[in-house]
């Protein structure tokens, strides 16, 4: 039974982050769990970073993007040395176990320290819902969002210049972000690295539909692709058609999140809090079907994720 828990954000930050650190804290306190909120993740873990949780430190922050608790990366977690500093830091502060709020880097030090004797929770955050056991990651749809309005906004100048955009949007080495997002704003066409792309086809299509008095055109890029200037270049010597490329960038990352995020991030919270609570450790909270669940760090990380291979062929039937 956990009686003093910490809590910490690694890798990547991503909106939704604040409301999980404040759904870990409140759930934790209501059940009578002292918090310690852990900044820069296993940095801070590691310097003993500590900051004392009450139920006004998370005051007023489920609403915002970023992390409270600052985030960082720590080459020094990565091998056995440091994780086993990290469990020394651990019981120096009493701590009975850690949720640890990241991706799949941050849930293999989580699971480090959990084969060492602390136990840890991992709840996914990341824009690029990658990780494997999961159908959603917190801060993906505030992502997509936001990558949505901001190509809403360079359709307009692609509109009035006759150009055609090819918009670079994140997600590491994984396409859910540019696939959604590509449906959600009308593109031509979206290129990932999951699936073949021919730019042969999309110069062809594009030059098929301008005889039908189509005008501009958006070309989705993942960033994982890592073309997209050659991408641009090659369209607008097959086409004729002047391209541009916005490689949106860090927009995506940032913002206040949507209300998925904030649900998801205190569900999942939440439910990380019930699982220490009962001495539970080694686990990714994830959502299975629709339903916030639970799985063995090691098994979640073996996992294999299917792409959106449907949408993805949806998003091609209705492009034209
Ligand atoms: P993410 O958690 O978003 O995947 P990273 O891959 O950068 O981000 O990982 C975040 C941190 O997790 C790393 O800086 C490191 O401290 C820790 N980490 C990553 N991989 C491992 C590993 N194999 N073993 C232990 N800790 C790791
Ligand atoms: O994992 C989130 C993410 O934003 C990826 O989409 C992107 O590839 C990466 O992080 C960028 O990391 P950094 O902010 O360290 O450049």
């Amino acid at each position: 039974m956990a009686k003093r828990i910490g809590v910490l954000t690694s890798g990547g930050d991503a909106p939704g982050m604040n409301a999980a650190v404040r759904a870990v804290a409140r759930a934790a306190l209501q059940k009578g769990i002292e918090v310690v909120g852990i900044r820069r993740g296993y940095v801070g873990l590691l310097n003993g970073d500590f900051i004392e949780m009450n139920a006004r430190t998370v005051s007023g922050i489920i609403q915002r993007g970023g992390t409270c608790l600052y985030t960082a990366r720590c080459p020094e977690f990565r091998n056995i040395e440091g994780v086993k500093k990290g469990v020394e830091k651990c019981r120096e502060m009493g701590l009975d176990g850690i949720v640890v709020i990241g991706g799949d880097g941050s849930f293999r030090g989580a699971g480090d320290l959990s084969a060492m004797g602390i136990p840890c929770i991992g709840i996914p955050g990341t824009i690029d819902n990658d990780i494997q056991c999961t159908e959603y990651t917190i801060g993906y749809d505030t992502a997509m969002n936001t990558a949505m309005e901001m190509i809403d906004k360079i359709r307009d100048t692609a509109q009035s210049h006759d150009r055609c955009s090819v918009v670079e949007v994140m997600g590491r080495k994984a396409g859910y972000i540019a696939i959604n997002v590509g449906i959600a704003v009308g593109a031509e066409a979206v290129i990932t690295l999951e699936r073949d792309y021919d730019l042969d086809v999309i110069a062809a299509n594009m030059l098929k539909t301008k005889k039908s008095g189509k005008t501009h055109f958006i070309v989705v890029v993942a960033e994982g692709v890592g073309q997209s200037e050659n991408i641009a270049r090659t369209l607008q010597e097959m086409t004729g058609i002047e391209a541009r490329v916005t490689v949106l960038g860090h927009v995506q990352r940032g913002g206040s999140p949507t209300v998925r995020d904030r649900v998801m991030a205190t569900e999942m919270g939440y439910h990380a809090v019930e699982l220490l609570e009962q001495g539970i450790g080694n686990r990714i909270v994830g959502l299975k079907d629709g339903r916030v669940y639970d799985i063995d760090i090691q098994e979640g990380l073996a996992m294999k994720k299917p792409f959106l291979d449907a949408r993805y062929d949806i998003l091609n039937k209705t492009a034209f």
